[in-house]
C-alpha cells in the first residue's frame, strides 16, 4: 500500500459500494476481493452500503431494501467479517449527510460541473437530473473524511471522484487554516481494476448495462457462468505469450485479466501458462475457475439472505460502531466552521 500522503493521520481504510442490483464479478474483483485483503491484513477498515448514493436515481422502496441487505450478504459471504469490518448501511449515520451538506458549501460548481460520472449518468437530458446526482461526489467525500479514512480502495472508474475528495480537503484545511482533515490516497491495485464487458472489450461491466450477458453477477448459477463466458465476444487468434501480444485485443486482454484476478496470479503468468491455446480450450478453463471461485460465495449469500433479522443486525451494530468514529469528527468540523453546538 502507498503510505506517502502528506499527513500523520493513522491508517484507517474506508470504501463503499452502491445498493443497486447484483454484485457483478467487476465490483467482485475491482472491489470486495481487495476489501477482503486490507481487513485481513489487520488495518482498521470500514466499508459500506451506500444507499443515500442509490437514491439519487430513482430506487424502488422494497428493491431498494432487498439490494442493500444482498450487498451486505455480498460482503460477508465474500469473507469480510463484521467482528474484524465495521459493515454497514449509509443512511444509519446522520453524520454522512451532516458533512455532506458542509462539503456542498466548500464545493464549487465548476469543480462538479468537470465530472464524467455525472455526466455519463445524467445523460442529455442533464435538466431533469437530481441535484442530488450533480452533488454525489461532495457525499463521497464525507462519507470518507468523516472517518478520517486515509486509504480509499476503489476501480479505476472512481480516481476522478477521489481526486475531487483530496481538493475538498484541501480548500477546507486552507480555508479554516488546520490540518483536519486528510488527504486521502486512491488505492486502485491489482489486475482486475477495470473488468471489461463481455460483449464488448471497450465498455466497462455494469450492474447497469442492458445486457445481462455483459456481466457475470455474483448471484447467477455455474451454468449461466459457464454460459455467459462461452459466448463472450473474443477475436479468432489463439493466446499471446507476452502481454505485448494483447495490445488491440480488449476481448482477450479483459478474459486474460478476469482469470489472474480470480486465481490471484499475474496476466504474465496466465499469458505463460496458457500460450497458443484457441479460445474454444481457455474458455472452459476459466469458467470452470470462475464456477469454482464464485459458486461458494453465490450459496453462502443464499444462505445469509434467508436470515434477514441476522444482516439487519450486523447494519445496526456496524452503524452503531460508525458513529462513534464519526461523530467526534463531526463536533469538532462545525467546531472549527464556527457552528454553536450547546452541550
Ligand atoms: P458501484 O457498483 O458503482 O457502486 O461500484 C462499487 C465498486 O466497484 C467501486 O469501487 C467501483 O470502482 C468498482 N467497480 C465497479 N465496476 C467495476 C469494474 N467493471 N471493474 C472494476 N471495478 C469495478
Ligand atoms: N461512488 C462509488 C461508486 O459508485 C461508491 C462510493 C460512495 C464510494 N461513497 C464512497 C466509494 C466512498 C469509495 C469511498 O462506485
Amino acid at each position: 500500500m502507498d503510505q506517502k500522503h502528506e499527513n500523520t493521520h493513522t491508517p484507517r481504510v474506508f470504501s463503499g459500494i452502491q445498493p443497486t442490483g447484483n454484485l457483478t464479478l467487476g465490483n467482485y474483483l475491482g472491489a470486495v476481493k481487495r476489501f477482503v485483503e486490507m481487513q485481513n491484513s489487520g488495518i482498521e477498515t470500514i466499508y459500506c452500503m451506500v444507499d443515500l448514493h442509490a437514491i439519487t436515481v430513482w430506487q424502488e422502496p422494497q428493491s431498494l431494501k432487498a439490494a442493500t441487505r444482498e450487498l451486505a450478504a455480498g460482503f460477508i459471504a465474500s469473507g469480510l467479517d463484521p467482528k474484524k469490518s465495521i459493515l454497514f448501511n449509509q443512511s444509519q449515520v446522520p453524520a454522512h449527510a451532516e458533512l455532506g451538506w458542509i462539503f456542498n458549501c466548500v464545493t464549487r460548481m465548476g469543480w462538479l460541473n468537470r465530472m464524467t460520472q455525472f455526466k455519463d449518468k445524467a445523460g442529455k437530458n442533464r435538466e431533469n437530473a437530481s441535484v442530488g446526482l450533480f452533488a454525489y461526489p461532495t457525499l463521497m467525500a464525507a462519507d470518507i473524511l468523516i472517518y478520517h479514512a486515509t486509504h480509499v480502495p476503489v476501480g479505476e472508474d472512481q480516481k476522478q471522484h477521489l481526486e475531487l475528495t483530496r481538493d475538498i480537503a484541501t480548500k477546507f484545511n486552507n480555508d479554516f487554516k488546520t490540518n483536519f482533515f486528510p488527504i486521502t490516497e486512491p488505492v486502485i491495485e491489482g489486475v482486475a481494476t477495470r473488468v471489461m464487458s463481455l460483449r464488448d472489450g471497450n465498455k466497462k461491466m455494469s450492474k447497469s448495462d442492458a445486457s445481462d450477458m455483459s456481466r457475470i453477477n455474483l448471484t447467477d448459477s455455474a451454468d449461466l457462468i459457464a454460459k455467459k463466458i462461452k459466448k463472450a465476444k473474443t477475436d479468432a487468434d489463439p493466446l499471446p505469450s507476452s502481454l505485448e501480444g494483447l495490445e488491440n485485443r480488449p476481448e482477450a486482454k479483459n478474459l486474460i485479466n478476469i482469470f489472474a484476478g480470480l486465481a490471484g496470479i499475474s496476466s504474465e503468468k496466465v499469458l505463460e501458462e496458457n500460450a497458443g491455446k484457441e479460445f474454444s480450450k481457455f474458455k472452459p478453463i476459466l469458467a470452470e475457475l470462475a464456477v469454482s471461485k464464485l459458486m461458494p460465495i453465490s450459496k453462502e449469500m443464499a444462505h445469509l439472505m434467508k436470515d434477514t433479522v441476522y444482516i439487519d443486525q450486523v447494519l445496526g451494530n456496524g452503524a452503531n460502531k460508525a458513529a462513534q468514529i464519526a461523530n467526534p469528527i463531526l463536533e469538532k468540523t462545525y467546531d472549527i466552521m464556527g457552528l454553536i453546538r450547546s452541550t
